[in-house]
């Protein structure tokens, strides 16, 4: 028995969403005092053979937390305290955004899965550059980079960059969000004139290291689509996946019928293969993610070729000391297979 054992029936007697400000609060008072040092050295598994690198930078270990959990950038340092080798703030839009009405988060727990439809809500580009800029991170720093829910597809370029531009100082990458599926107009951005245009624009403002982040229902033809403009725009990596809209018939929990993106567990494979299909073809970093919520999880992933694995739904199911697990689990299970380094391990099964 952890702590989470007992935290979490009462976490889950409430709605997901204030569960969820509850445990941001408390990842923000604690970053501000030692507690944040005891957080540390309890939850951080410091082995050189986890370390990573990609985008010109040293990642300590390759799980980090997936965009959406620390949209404004409030709890990074919380996040780094528990271990996680990098976060990705965001999703951030160019203007605040206050998002879907409420209730937009479901919890559906006999599946190990969530769905939302929050809608991008988030203090906007401006404030959250500025809070990145003034926050000293022990661990690289990825933003999302979404589009304003009232600009159309044609304007989309110049709203991105815009956000872009206020956000460049306090980040380390940048992911281009084009896959959300739960705010106005993003199913137009993955066809491949609005994906060209959208990436196109920020490589010209100089945006780097830039990565495209994809969702994992496109299909086939979709992707290689995609891939082409990764490998014409010279991009830095691929994050795959974003949440599904579709829903597996294994679903059983009764939120199964609310609208908006699924991820964990039941997402998982389909996720695995999207980093297989991804890697097979380019030769930049794939970031896997979607349902990864132990050891054996994420280094499927990293065997199917990514280079680093992001989670959100584990977090709520599994609580804090998950990233310590699957880093420690990863260490065993390289050492099972002979080899030296996750470095080695990625792209095994390819
Ligand atoms: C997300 N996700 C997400 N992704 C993104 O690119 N921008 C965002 O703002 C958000 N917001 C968001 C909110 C909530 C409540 C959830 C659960 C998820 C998607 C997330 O980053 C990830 O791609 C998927 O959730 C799949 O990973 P997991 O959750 O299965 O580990």
């Amino acid at each position: 028995m952890n702590g989470y054992d007992l935290a979490r029936p009462l976490l889950f007697s409430l709605p997901a969403e204030t569960a969820h400000g509850f445990v941001h609060r408390g990842l923000e008072l604690a970053q501000a005092t030692p507690l944040a040092d005891a957080m540390e050295s309890r939850y951080t598994v410091e082995d050189a053979r986890l370390q990573v690198e990609a985008f010109d930078q040293t990642f300590g270990n390759p799980v980090g937390v997936a965009a959406g959990f620390d949209k404004n950038a409030t709890v990074v340092g919380g996040l780094a305290a528990l271990g996680f080798g990098f976060v990705e703030v965001g999703g951030v839009t160019a203007e605040p955004q206050t998002g879907n009405a409420r209730p937009r988060m479901f919890r559906l727990r006999e599946d190990e899965a969530i769905i939302n439809r929050m809608g991008l809500n988030n203090h906007g580009a401006a404030i959250v550059g500025d809070r990145l800029a003034g926050t000293d991170a022990r661990v690289p720093v990825g933003v999302n980079i979404a589009k304003s829910e009232h600009v159309g597809t044609d304007d989309a370029p110049g709203d991105y960059r815009e956000t872009y531009e206020e956000v460049a100082e306090g980040g380390d990458f940048f992911v281009v969000n084009i896959s959300c599926p739960n705010s106005q107009g993003f199913e137009e951005l993955q066809n491949k004139e609005s994906m060209a245009a959208i990436l196109g624009g920020l490589k010209d403002a100089g945006a780097g290291p830039l990565l495209v982040k994809l969702a994992p229902d496109l299909p086939e033809p979709a992707i290689e689509d995609a891939l082409e403009i990764v490998r014409d725009l010279d991009l830095d990596g691929v994050v795959a996946t974003n949440t599904s809209t579709e829903r597996p018939a294994s679903l059983r929990s009764k939120n199964r019928v609310e609208t908006g993106g699924l991820s964990g567990k039941p997402i998982e494979d389909q996720a695995t293969q999207m980093v297989r299909f991804v890697a097979e073809r380019v030769d930049v970093p794939v970031v896997g993610v979607g349902g990864v919520s132990s050891a054996e999880g994420a280094y499927r992933k990293i065997r199917a070729g990514a280079t680093l694995v992001e989670l959100y739904t584990a977090l709520v199911y599994e609580g804090p000391s998950l990233a310590r697990e699957i880093n420690e689990g990863l260490l065993e299970l390289l050492d099972e297979d002979g080899f030296d380094s996750v470095e080695d391990a990625i792209g095994a099964d390819l």
